[in-house]
């Protein structure tokens, strides 16, 4: 039997957080509902930060509340602190099956232009997030950002996304997603990485999550298959990147991801029409 992977649809929330022009909740909406029917399993939609931070964001509540939810879909938003898990409570749907993901830096620089402290105060904000969401029964997944690279400090050691990995699973045992936020990363970085994070993390909590500005996302995702990873996030039409990562535009492309791992003779359950739609959707939104 083939081997499955599991593509973690980021593109309404990574993708489209670094668009300049506000793009209307009906836009969004018609994206994740088009995206719901495409056999994905988990679309991130959005984030509970601050508005003044990422000013497009700042309709996730009603992005949730407008959304068409899929049964077996999972939907997934970002939640940096308390205040954010607040949000997200007030906002949620009954019913629907969602993840909060918190989110740290493996490097002190990204750390502080992306959550204005360092890593060690943004695990200690983000610890009663995952505990409230461990009471409520809501998933939880932990990203690590700058995993081979920084804009700030440069090359971020294996040892350092090894660490920032044990902090995060110390909190709870959360599937880790680990980010090439500025798409500098190449094979054989990777590979060390991954080698490293692997000695505390089991490769089936770990996902891929590749920018694409080198265009070496996906032999990265190559490398990280050869090691047994079986999860990559990515956003439809190549959309994306971070507004606190100068130079990290474009999330790798959800249909290249699909072509590359369907050759490869892995499943996904993803229909490539509904991603190619969904793509030139998202394209339109630019
Ligand atoms: P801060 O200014 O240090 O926070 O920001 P603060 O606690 O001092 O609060 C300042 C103001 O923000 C207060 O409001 C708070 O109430 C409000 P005021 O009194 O000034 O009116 N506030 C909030 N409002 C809404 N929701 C919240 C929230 N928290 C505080 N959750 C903070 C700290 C974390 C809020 C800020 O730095 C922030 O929002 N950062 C988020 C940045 C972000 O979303 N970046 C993009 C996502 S990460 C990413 O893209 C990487 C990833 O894709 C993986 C990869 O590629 O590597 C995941
Ligand atoms: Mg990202």
């Amino acid at each position: 039997m083939a081997e499955f992977v599991r593509i973690h649809e980021v593109g309404p929330r990574d993708g489209l957080q670094n668009e300049p022009g506000l793009i209307g909740v009906d836009r969004k909406v018609a994206l994740i509902d088009l995206l719901g029917t495409s056999g994905l399993r988990d679309i991130e939609v959005g984030s509970f930060v601050s508005p003044k931070w990422v000013p497009q964001m700042a309709d996730t509540d009603q992005v949730l509340a407008r959304l068409h939810p899929v049964e077996g879909v999972r939907y997934g938003v970002l939640v940096p602190n308390m205040r954010g898990w607040d949000g997200f409570i007030a906002a949620r749907v009954p019913g629907v099956t969602y993840e909060v993901a918190v989110f740290i830096s493996a490097s002190e620089g990204f750390s502080q232009s992306n959550l204005n402290c360092s890593i060690a105060t943004s695990v200690e904000r983000l610890s009663p997030v995952v505990q409230a969401a461990q009471a409520a029964g809501v998933g939880v997944r932990g990203y690590i950002s700058c995993v081979t690279d920084c804009p700030f400090d440069g090359a971020v050691p294996p040892e350092a996304v090894a660490r920032a990995a044990a902090m995060l699973r110390d909190v709870a045992p959360m599937p880790l997603s680990l980010g090439d936020t500025i798409g500098k990363g190449t094979p054989a970085r990777v590979t060390a990485m991954l080698e490293a994070v692997m000695a505390e993390v089991p490769v089936g909590d770990l996902a891929g999550h590749f920018h694409d500005t080198g265009g070496r996302a996906l032999a990265n995702i190559s490398a990280a298959l050869d090691l047994g990873v079986r999860a990559f996030d990515s956003a439809v039409g190549g959309l994306g990147g971070c507004p606190y990562a100068p130079g990290a535009p474009g999330n790798v492309a959800t249909e290249a991801v699909l072509e590359l791992v369907h050759g490869l003779g892995f499943t996904t359950g993803i229909d490539v029409d509904v991603i190619d739609r969904a793509a030139e959707m998202a394209r339109g939104m630019r």
